[in-house]
């Protein structure tokens, strides 16, 4: 492979050159990046891949054909599977095949609406198979967020499952996505729905039965596909209202993705690695689907809460029935495992010898929550801090390289391919300990986003136009002066609610469509469990008759209907101003400089005294009186 004209180092074309012989090219690349037109990089560009063959045909062809792809375990539905590589091969080929049919062709958008089933994989390979683009949306999510999506991606079939599974609820999906498709300008031209048995299908004139479908399809083969061509599309929150399309790419992704699992997470073909997440955010990509199959390994896809299905002992169950070496998961769990088994009692009645690491990442892992991990497991607790957009790790302890000691509150130092910088304002770079932009020297390396779907500018101008020839994070940190990073906030109006990644921007939005409220802010206010919580602080229209209780309670009601119940939203106050910049901006991130004692109340949902006293010492720094009434 001939060297890029780039700037970069030796030693990472090296390692991204043997990366890359490490896995499977119709047309190997000859070339390692094209540069010619920053910040849009191509890896690998003339190289010819498919991230279907990579995962599971390949697999297939190397001996793997009978060891387990997909152990399915689902406490929600009291039900598991096993799915062999060579049943996966089977159920992907003919899942194509369906999707063929119904005339999706490279470069057709397939967008899916899935619950943690098997078959969210097969979907996503057996688009992948044929070249067509994915975009999974979290179940998470309401109508109108599924709407955006619908219009932004456009795509020519929608997949989904009749529901979802909540512990206190059955979600049922296709009214979800028949009254998103009501609202969006774009029509999908079928529906591929899988019905499951917690919830009848009602089939209308373009839905498509999954199970008669795909037993009459036939099973096509794999696309040779440019490595450059998309792979898929994953929407993440910014600034507004309007999500970032992240665009990941074929030959990008496989590399990087098999060259974490092998140099991060330190797993071979064949052992099982379980990431707890969900096949709607970037986790579920990369680590349930993408990274455990192209390294051979056995993927856990586990339909159920850390607590609760059916207590805090639940993912020590799964590591000793299904022998998983590593663990991967959001510090939110860890919490409300702590929270349930304090002594670790419950975890002591399990066999854990086959666990080997645990990793964490998504939010910011307090302190406290990593060292309680450390001291009940005694194995090495990971905390690596990555994005959406990068798609796998910029900072870890690589566990396959070389142990690094562990430091409470640091994801380790940069991974090799990522060159990190801590940057004042003006860009320049500051000095060890001094907190910064947390940015990333271009070009980034493989596996990362190439761009925003039917937004190149907004690619340009979100991350790379502050800070010239860097990629602007959106997080904030040091790093001190052993080159251990650590990342401590977002710079801009992200939170983090569980792990999950909400703009307060598209929260505000919807508050603003109450025809009672005249202004409104939405702020993050830190939750001992769920990390942040969005709050909503409402400014009235004058003369308006209904209660501000009744207005409340319509606002929280509302972000639920319209985002959906992953915003978690239930903490709302009615305020009588907000506090603006001379030109009228809302001062979000200075919301000290309240300072009339507003009168204000908290509804009556608030109940959790630890919450309350987070809200009461939150809203004391905002210039809010300390005093909170009685809860209830
Ligand atoms: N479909 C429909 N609704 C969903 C959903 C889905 N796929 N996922 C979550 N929700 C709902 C929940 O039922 C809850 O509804 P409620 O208000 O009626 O209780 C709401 O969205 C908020 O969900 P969440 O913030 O996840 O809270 P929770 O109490 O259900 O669970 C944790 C809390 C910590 C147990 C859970 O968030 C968790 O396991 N997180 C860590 C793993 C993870 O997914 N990380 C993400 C990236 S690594
Ligand atoms: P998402 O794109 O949903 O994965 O969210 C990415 C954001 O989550 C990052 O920009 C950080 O703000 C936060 N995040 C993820 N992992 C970590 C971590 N290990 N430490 C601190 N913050 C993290």
């Amino acid at each position: 492979m001939e060297l890029p004209l780039s700037q970069l180092p030796a030693s990472e074309q090296a390692m991204w050159r043997d990366a890359a012989a490490d896995v499977h090219w119709y047309q190997p690349p000859s070339q390692l990046l094209d540069d010619s037109q920053p910040p849009f990089y191509r890896w690998f560009p003339d190289g010819t891949t498919n991230a279907c063959y990579n995962a599971v045909d390949l697999q297939v062809e190397q001996g793997r054909g009978d060891q387990a792809a997909i152990i399915y375990d689902s406490p929600v539905t009291a039900s598991q599977r096993t799915i062999s590589y060579n049943q996966l091969l089977e159920q992907v080929s003919r899942f194509a095949g369906l999707l063929r049919q119904q005339g999706v062709e490279q470069g057709d958008r397939v967008l899916l609406y899935m619950p943690m089933i098997p078959e969210a994989a097969v979907a996503m390979l057996g688009c992948a198979r044929i070249g067509a683009v994915h975009s999974v949306v979290f179940g998470g999510f309401a109508s109108n967020e599924l709407a955006v999506r619908i219009d932004d991606a456009t795509p020519k079939v929608v997949v989904t499952a009749t529901c979802g599974i909540e512990p206190n609820r059955v979600v049922e999906y296709q009214p979800l996505l028949n009254q998103a498709i009501e609202l969006a300008s774009h029509q999908p031209a079928a529906s591929i729905v899988l019905e499951r048995p917690e919830c009848p299908a009602q089939l209308g004139p373009r839905d498509i039965d999954w199970q008669s479908g795909v037993a009459a399809a036939p099973s096509v083969d794999c696309l040779p596909l440019a490595a450059n061509h998309p792979l898929y599309i994953l929407y993440t929150s910014g600034t507004t209202g309007q999500p970032k399309g992240v665009v990941r790419d074929t030959g990008g992704s496989i590399v990087a993705l098999k060259w974490s699992m092998a140099n991060i997470y330190n797993v071979k073909p064949g052992d099982v690695y379980w990431a707890a997440s969900d096949v709607g955010w970037v986790v579920g990509h990369s680590y349930i689907v993408y990274g455990p199959l192209f390294n051979g390994n056995t993927t856990v896809i586990y339909e159920g809460k850390p607590v609760g299905t059916p207590d805090a002992g639940a993912f020590w169950r799964v590591i000793e029935q299904h022998k998983v070496k590593v663990l991967f998961t959001a510090p939110t769990a860890f919490r409300a495992i702590r929270k349930e088994d304090p002594n670790a009692e419950l975890m002591h009645r399990y066999d854990l010898s086959s666990l080997q690491a645990l990793f964490l990442a998504g939010e910011r892992c307090d302190p406290d929550t990593l060292n309680w991990a450390l001291e009940k497991l005694q194995r090495p607790v990971i905390d690596h801090w990555w994005q959406t957009e990068t798609g796998w790790s910029i900072c870890a302890n690589c566990l396959g390289r070389e142990q690094l000691p562990i430091v409470a509150g640091s994801p380790a130092r940069p991974v090799p391919g990522y060159n990190v910088a801590v940057l004042d304002e003006q860009g320049e770079p500051v000095a060890a300990g001094t907190i910064g932009a947390l940015v990333v020297k271009n070009p980034l390396p493989p596996g990362t986003f190439t761009t925003l779907w039917n937004a190149p500018q907004r690619y340009q101008s979100a991350y790379f136009e502050k800070f010239p020839g860097y990629y602007e994070t959106g997080d904030a940190g040091y790093i001190d002066d052993n080159g251990y990073v650590f990342v401590m906030a977002r710079t801009d109006d992200v939170i983090n609610v569980a792990g999950h990644r909400l703009s307060t921007g598209a929260i505000e939005e919807v508050l603003a469509g109450h025809p009672a409220v005249a202004e409104c802010a939405v702020i993050g206010i830190a939750c001992p469990m769920k990390g942040q919580l969005p709050m909503g602080l409402l400014v009235l229209n004058a003369g308006v008759s209904q209660s501000e209780d009744e207005i409340v309670a319509e606002a929280i009601a509302k972000v639920r209907a319209d985002i959906g119940p992953v915003a978690a939203f239930k903490l709302c106050a009615v305020v009588n101003r907000l506090p603006k910049t001379r030109s009228g901006k809302i001062l979000r991130a200075t919301m000290r400089s309240i300072a009339d004692g507003a009168p204000w109340k908290m509804p009556a949902t608030i109940d959790d005294p630890v919450i309350l006293d987070e809200i009461t010492a939150a809203l004391a720094t905002l210039g809010y009186p300390a005093e909170l009434p009685a809860a209830g």
